[in-house]
């Protein structure tokens, strides 16, 4: 299933990223690690929900 339609992330790769971000990590800097930008925007909700779900946060702003 595809979580980002803009960059083509699958949730097995959003999970993943999460589970290797630092705690704390900003939300461009997770986008950032998967190697893509945020861009519309869209799927933002949803990969921070699979990154609570992975134990960690990020911050929005
Ligand atoms: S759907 Fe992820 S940035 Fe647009």
């Amino acid at each position: 299933m595809y979580i980002c339609i803009c960059n083509a992330l699958k949730e097995s790769t959003v999970r993943q990223a999460a589970r290797d971000c630092a705690p704390d990590t900003h939300v461009s800097d997770f986008y950032e690690s998967m190697g893509v930008e945020l861009q519309c925007g869209q799927c933002m909700c949803r990969a921070l929900d699979l990154l609570d779900e992975e134990s960690r946060s990020c911050q929005v702003a």
